[in-house]
């Protein structure tokens, strides 16, 4: 684990071996699977003990409908739900928790949808702009075409600016953003960590290129859990995620909303029944990322994605996506995050996977619903999360070696 070298500010590789071993016991399908290596947090984290033990001490103490009901259990739900919302808030370190809300989604597919369809129409106007991000996660850009097309039918012309990308290293393209965007650019959609490339996207430098009065949209969902996401440092309106990406159950998720610039968002309320049991989870997995520590988490899985991808670009067989520069661990520059996603110059992307999982590893390997300016064919996604460890790595790097 030499590949671990702490910035000053940070944990030492001492300190964070034991805290990695103490973290990666309390998830029970990874020691109850030794033999298999779990690389698709992208695609959904595993669950650990505590988040497991929230649920079974809700379902079996306190389940009711909230919302509705005067009995002891309904109003323990209700006060979970309202109790989450604001953990929510705190989680992500929102500086006005009273001017803002959090609504609960089934995951940041649905969250995305939400703002396009509740929203977004209510705030454009005839002549308005909308930046697209073309090359990321279709659940980021198809809600905002569907948007521009009813506003069509209704006779309010809205033209897409197709997000500008750096070529290079995938991340957007600050420069001609700025030069693209006009006064009638009202609303921008953009992602904190790209699903393929593993880049931090510098979002802090969208505002600026976009100036003060555009809306901006933040999909979050490869970052909540990952790293420390920091609503006072981030200036966007809008911002959206998974719980099943933040180690909560599938079907859970939020979108967090300023309510600074346009309308107030207010979808919902106590329609429907909501996933009370997702919401638990979720508390419960923001408790747990919070005392894990989301700053260490992300220095633990940022070593191991430097450690992979600087194994991969040493094997001439291999083209790895995304940022090729400053990967070392303590780079003050350093923008891969805990994904790398990769090619087999001679094998096919999904036999690579198929290969791969006969040695034990579990990755993902398709277009990863990628937008059409992306990637014009498949490659194979690592996706870490602090439970994996640099055994896996090594064991993976050695296999990749054998194919090379
Ligand atoms: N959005 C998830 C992924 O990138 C499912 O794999």
């Amino acid at each position: 684990m030499s590949a671990v070298t702490a910035p000053d500010c940070a944990a030492t590789a001492d300190e964070l071996r034991a805290w990695h071993k103490d973290l990666r016991a309390q998830f029970p399908i990874i020691t109850g699977h030794p033999d298999l290596a779990y690389l698709d947090s992208a695609a959904t984290a595993q669950k650990p003990r505590a988040v497991l033990d929230a649920v079974q001490t809700y379902l079996t103490t306190s389940n009711a409908n909230a919302g509705r009901g005067t009995y002891t259990w309904a109003n323990r739900t209700t006060s979970l739900v309202e109790q989450t919302r604001d953990r929510v808030k705190q989680f992500l370190h929102d500086p006005a928790p009273g001017q803002s809300a959090v609504h609960f989604t089934s995951g940041a597919t649905e969250g995305l949808r939400t703002i396009a369809r509740d929203w977004l129409p209510r705030f454009l106007a005839d002549g308005d702009e909308i930046v697209v991000p073309v090359a990321d996660h279709q659940a980021n850009i198809s809600p905002w075409l569907e948007a521009r097309q009813h506003l069509a039918r209704e006779g309010v012309h809205v033209s897409v600016l197709p997000m500008p990308y750096q070529r290079s290293s995938g991340d957007y393209d600050h420069i001609a953003l700025a030069e693209i965007a006009g006064p009638r650019t009202r609303w921008v959609a953009v992602t904190h960590v790209h699903h393929v490339y593993g880049g931090d996207m510098n979002v802090h430098r969208i505002r600026r290129a976009v100036g003060p009065d555009a809306v901006i949209c933040l999909d979050v969902a490869q970052s909540v859990g990952h790293l420390p996401v920091d609503l006072a440092a981030l200036d966007v309106d809008f911002l959206v995620f998974s719980g099943h990406k933040a180690m909560a159950l599938p079907g859970s998720g939020a979108v967090w909303a300023r309510q600074a610039r346009g309308p107030a968002f207010t979808p919902g309320g106590w329609t429907g029944t909501p996933n009370t049991v997702g919401i638990v989870s979720l508390a419960a997995a923001l408790d747990w990322l919070e005392t894990a520590g989301t700053e260490r988490i992300e220095q633990w899985t940022v070593a191991l994605a430097a450690r992979l991808t600087d194994g991969l670009r040493r094997l001439d067989a291999y083209e790895v996506l995304g940022c090729r520069t400053s990967l070392a661990a303590d780079s003050p520059v350093q923008r891969r995050r805990g994904i790398v996603t990769f090619r087999h110059r001679g094998i096919d992307s999904g036999d690579l996977g198929f290969i791969l999982f006969s040695h034990g590893f579990m990755v993902r390997s398709d277009s990863h619903c990628q937008g059409s300016a992306g990637e014009k064919s498949g490659s194979v996604r690592v996706s870490l999360h602090v439970y994996n460890s640099f055994e896996e790595i090594e064991r993976l790097l050695s296999v990749l070696t054998t194919l090379g």
